[in-house]
């Protein structure tokens, strides 16, 4: 009869061990530890670099199959909720795990908005940036300064706290992200002006200039909803690993935010989409575009916005924004770089090298040039990203705090250097050699 067990002969002992094989096809990494070639063995580690194939938690938040391109926010595809619904709404289904009738919706609006504003002495920290310094570092290093306003959110037990801190964090958020924008500019500040939705404040505190009032333009503050919509969670990526990760020592939400900001701020993740602009830009004009291919196929390069440890398909979210930048241009003008973009995803996708490694345009492919055409300098990409990514962090974060199964994250790790050595006197030590790992390198 087939039972739900692995059965692992240990070729070393001859001993056989049986493993369960719990729901969703997983097997506990603790369970080899019982794998052991004699009494004094650690037992068996499995060995995964950058997490390719372990579950760190499970999660009720998001769903994605890579290979059919589906993504779901609480089981509600990305689609639907991008053609009808909002982000503010979007966030409570991802914070709360249903979405709100219109009582509750008007209660959550509420509360996220009377958290628009910041303590003044944010405004100042943020003023002692320099002026050319990159908005996403300003908003790390903002939301990490946040933890000292609030000494409260140390209470992460405390549902009452986790419910204050969030509604806190995905209200400044905005209101950071505008400010950093601002400093950048050399403009002054915009407070935020709560008549207005979650994206038609944003835009407000972006762009204001001396009218009494903003009023943004319907179009570009739907576009904006529908991205904050699509940026919303990504399940276990690096950010919300860095989030869990760093909250799982059990500091307080600002500061585990702040980590996955910084995790967010690399190249490979919330920074692409800043990379596949500087690409196209590069390229200039279709006829280069074989010629970047060429460099991509021979690996000197890579195709920014193609590719995802997910996605092996298209990207739900890249086929929504490749329709939404017509919508766009129509208020804003076209931006030139979508015609390179779009011949270059269908040369890609014919190619053989793409079509073997199941390379796709993912969403950053088309993110950036929306966020350029609206007049988004390429800094802001990011912090266009982390902020709606907020709902996204606190809803894992939350998940997290409440799993009686987490601990403190604590990887193991095989040990390649050095065995014991004996400590000389430094003018008995010979010049040291030139080691192949980073640091002695620095050196
Ligand atoms: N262009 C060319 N080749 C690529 C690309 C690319 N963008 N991405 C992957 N490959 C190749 C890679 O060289 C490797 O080839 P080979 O098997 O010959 O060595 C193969 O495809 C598998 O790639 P990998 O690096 O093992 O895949 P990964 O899962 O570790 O990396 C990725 C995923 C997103 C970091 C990577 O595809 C990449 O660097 N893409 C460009 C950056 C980018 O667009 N990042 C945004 C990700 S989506 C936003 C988000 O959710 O954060």
């Amino acid at each position: 009869m087939a039972k739900n067990t692995l059965t692992v002969t240990d070729n070393r002992t001859g001993k056989t061990y049986e493993i369960p094989i719990e729901e969703g096809g997983v097997v506990r990494a603790a369970a080899f530890r019982d794998i052991k070639n004699g009494a004094d063995d650690f037992g068996l580690m499995t060995y995964d670099p950058a997490l390719f194939n372990t579950a760190v938690c499970r999660s009720r938040v998001t769903f994605i199959d890579g290979d059919r391109g589906i993504l779901r926010y609480r089981g509600y595809p990305i689609e639907q909720l991008a053609e009808e619904s909002n982000f503010l709404e979007t966030a409570y289904l991802i914070v709360k795990g249903e979405l709100p009738d219109q009582k509750h919706f008007r209660t959550w609006q509420h509360n996220i908005k009377i958290h628009t504003m910041v303590h003044e002495n944010i405004k100042r920290f943020m003023e002692g940036f320099r002026h050319d310094a990159h908005p996403m570092g300003m908003l790390l290093g903002t939301v990490g300064a946040m933890s000292t306003f609030y000494p409260d959110a140390k209470n992460i037990f405390d549902l009452e706290s986790r419910r204050l801190q969030t509604r806190r964090l995905i209200g400044k958020m905005p209101t950071v992200a505008a400010f950093a924008y601002r400093h950048s500019r050399g403009l002054p500040y915009v407070y935020p002006d709560n008549d207005l939705s979650y994206t038609g404040n944003f835009l407000s505190m972006l762009f204001k200039m001396t009218e009494l009032q903003y009023k943004p333009n319907p179009v570009l503050e739907h576009a904006l909803d529908v991205l904050f919509i699509l940026h919303a969670d990504h399940e276990q990526n690096c950010s919300a690993n860095a989030m869990r990760s760093v909250g799982s020592s059990s500091p307080d939400p600002y500061a585990a935010t702040a980590a996955a900001i910084a995790a967010l701020y690399g190249p490979l993740h919330g920074g692409a989409n800043e990379a596949a602009i500087n690409m196209l830009m590069e390229v200039g004009s279709k006829d280069r575009i074989p010629a970047l291919i060429k460099e991509v196929k021979a690996g000197e390069k890579k195709l920014n916005g193609f590719g995802h440890r997910v996605y092996k398909n298209y990207d739900p979210r890249a086929k929504i924004l490749k329709k939404l930048a017509y919508d766009v241009f129509e208020v804003t003008g076209r931006n030139p770089l979508i015609d390179i973009a779009i011949e270059l995803e269908r040369i890609a996708l014919e190619d053989e090298y793409f079509i073997k490694r199941k390379l796709y345009p993912n969403v950053d492919f088309y993110s950036g040039i929306i966020y350029q055409a609206m007049g988004f300098p390429m800094t802001m990409f990011p912090v266009l990203f982390a902020i709606p990514r907020t709902a996204g962090w606190l809803a894992q974060w939350a998940e997290m705090v409440r799993d009686p199964e987490q601990k403190i994250t604590r990887p193991r790790q095989v040990y390649i250097g050095e065995s014991e050595r004996q400590w000389m006197p430094i003018e008995k030590r010979a010049e040291p050699t030139m080691r192949e790992d980073a640091v002695s390198e620095a050196i």
